[in-house]
C-alpha cells in the first residue's frame, strides 16, 4: 500500500513508475529463505549411524551421515550436536574436522551412571539412526581474537574438539600453531593416539604431549595433572597465547587454578564446559543453611512435582516428561531458558544470562537449581 506522504519525496513518480513497469514479483522468498536457514541451522536432523569405531576399551566414536548421502550443514571446528535419545539430549563435540562434510564424527566415552553416553556407546549399532540439531556453540577459533599460536588442555574425552581443530588445521593448511597438552586417566585412555602423535609428526605446527595420571611401567612420558608446573614444562611461556579448556567438569576449577598460578589472564582462556555443575553449593553464591538434598515443590505445565534442591531444573523437569528445548545442557545456548514466576532458584556461574533475564526473572534451567518451592512458566 502507498504511504500517502510517498508523493512528496523528490523522484516519487519515477520510481513509481518505475515499480509499476516491472513484472508482480510472486516468488516465495520466505520459503526460499528457510530452505537456507534449514540447511545451514536445521532444527533437528534425522541421521545414520555409518559406522561404530572402537576407539579405547570405554569409548566409541559414531559416524553420523545423512540417509540420503548428501552433505551435512558446515561447522566450525570445536562446536557440537545436541543428540535425542530416551526423552532427553545430550551434547558432543564433533571430532572429525569440518573439511569432510560428509560425515560427522562424535566420540562418546561411557562415564559411571552416565545414563546416555553410555547408551551410546553400549547400544547404538551401524545402521541405527540418531536425531540431532545442527551444529552449536561458541567454543571455536576465531582468528580477529585468539591469535595463530594456541594452547588446549584436554582431559579425557574432551580432546574431541581438540581432534576437530587440528584436522581443521591439517586439512586446510591453516597458518596456525597448536598445542595440545591431552591428560588421560591411564596410556589405555588415550583417544585418537596414534592419529595425534602422526600428525604432530608430520607438522611442525602441530605438538601433541600426552600426560598420564595413573602410568603403567611401559609409560615413558609425563604423568600426573596438569599441573602449573608441566602446563609450563610442556607449553612453554603461555604470555599472549590463547588457551582452550575442555574436559570433565573437575576440570575446569582445577585449569583455571593452575592458569592463574601462571599468571594467565582469564581474558585469554576459553572454556568448554561439560554439563551442569557437578555440586552447585561449591559455588560461592549458594545460600548457606541451604541442604541440596532437602526436596522442593516444582510446578509447571499444570503439573507439580517434588525434586531435590541440587538437582538441575532441567532435568527434573525431563523426568516428569516436561521437555523444554534444550541443547549445550551448560548454560551456554540459552535454549532452555524458563521464566521462574514464583520462588528461588540458584542460577549457576555458567548461565549465560542476558542483562535483562535476571530483571524479568529468567534463568536457564540446565544450570538453574530450585532453592525453595518454585512456579514456572516455559
Ligand atoms: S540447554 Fe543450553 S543453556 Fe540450557
Amino acid at each position: 500500500m502507498k504511504h500517502p506522504l510517498a508523493p512528496l519525496f523528490d523522484g516519487h513518480d519515477d520510481i513509481q513508475a518505475e515499480i509499476d513497469r516491472r513484472p508482480a514479483d510472486t516468488a516465495d522468498h520466505a520459503a526460499a529463505t528457510r530452505r537456507i536457514l534449514d540447511a545451514y541451522h536445521p532444527g533437528r536432523l534425522t541421521l545414520t549411524v555409518a559406522a561404530v569405531v572402537s576407539e579405547t576399551p570405554s569409548s566409541v566414536t559414531l559416524r553420523l551421515r545423512r540417509p540420503d548421502g548428501a552433505d551435512l550443514p558446515p561447522f566450525l571446528a570445536g562446536q557440537y550436536v545436541a543428540v535425542y535419545t530416551d526423552g532427553t539430549s545430550r551434547p558432543y563435540a564433533i571430532s572429525s574436522g569440518p573439511a569432510r562434510p560428509d560425515h560427522w564424527d562424535l566420540t562418546v566415552r561411557r562415564v559411571p551412571g552416565g545414563r546416555i553416553s553410555n547408551h551410546l556407546v553400549d547400544t547404538v549399532k551401524a545402521g541405527d539412526t540418531l536425531v540431532t540439531t545442527g551444529p552449536m556453540g561458541t567454543f571455536h577459533h576465531n582468528p580477529l581474537f585468539h591469535g595463530d599460536d594456541v594452547v588446549f588442555l584436554a582431559g579425557g574425552s574432551g580432546v574431541a574438539p581438540a581432534m576437530s581443530m587440528i584436522r581443521d588445521i591439517v586439512d586446510h593448511g591453516l597458518d596456525r600453531r597448536f598445542h595440545l597438552v591431552y591428560g588421560s586417566r591411564s596410556a589405555d585412555d588415550i583417544l585418537f593416539r596414534e592419529e595425534l602423535d602422526a600428525l604432530a609428526a608430520d607438522h611442525p605446527n602441530i605438538r601433541v604431549d600426552h600426560v598420564v595420571a595413573e602410568p603403567g611401567p611401559q609409560w615413558a612420558g609425563p604423568t600426573g595433572f596438569l599441573t602449573a608446573s608441566l602446563i609450563k614444562t610442556l607449553a612453554g611461556p603461555l604470555d599472549r597465547r590463547m588457551v582452550y579448556v575442555c574436559g570433565p567438569q573437575a576440570l575446569y576449577p582445577y585449569a583455571l587454578t593452575q592458569l592463574a598460578e601462571l599468571g594467565h589472564p582469564p581474558r585469554r582462556i576459553r572454556l568448554e564446559a561439560n554439563g551442569a555443575p557437578v555440586d552447585p553449593t561449591a559455588q560461592p553464591h549458594w545460600p548457606t543453611n541451604t541442604a541440596p538434598d532437602t526436596a522442593v515443590t516444582v510446578t509447571a505445565r499444570g503439573q507439580s512435582f517434588r525434586t531435590r534442591r541440587d538437582r538441575p531444573l532441567l532435568d527434573a523437569l525431563e523426568d516428569e516428561g516436561i521437555r523444554p528445548e534444550a541443547a549445550c545442557r551448560s548454560g551456554e545456548c540459552s535454549l532452555c531458558r524458563v521464566r521462574v514466576v514464583k520462588g528461588t532458584v540458584h542460577t549457576a556461574e555458567e548461565a549465560r544470562l542476558r542483562l535483562s533475564d535476571e530483571k524479568f526473572g529468567y534463568t536457564h534451567s540446565c544450570v538453574a537449581y530450585p532453592l525453595t518451592d518454585v512456579e514456572l512458566d516455559i
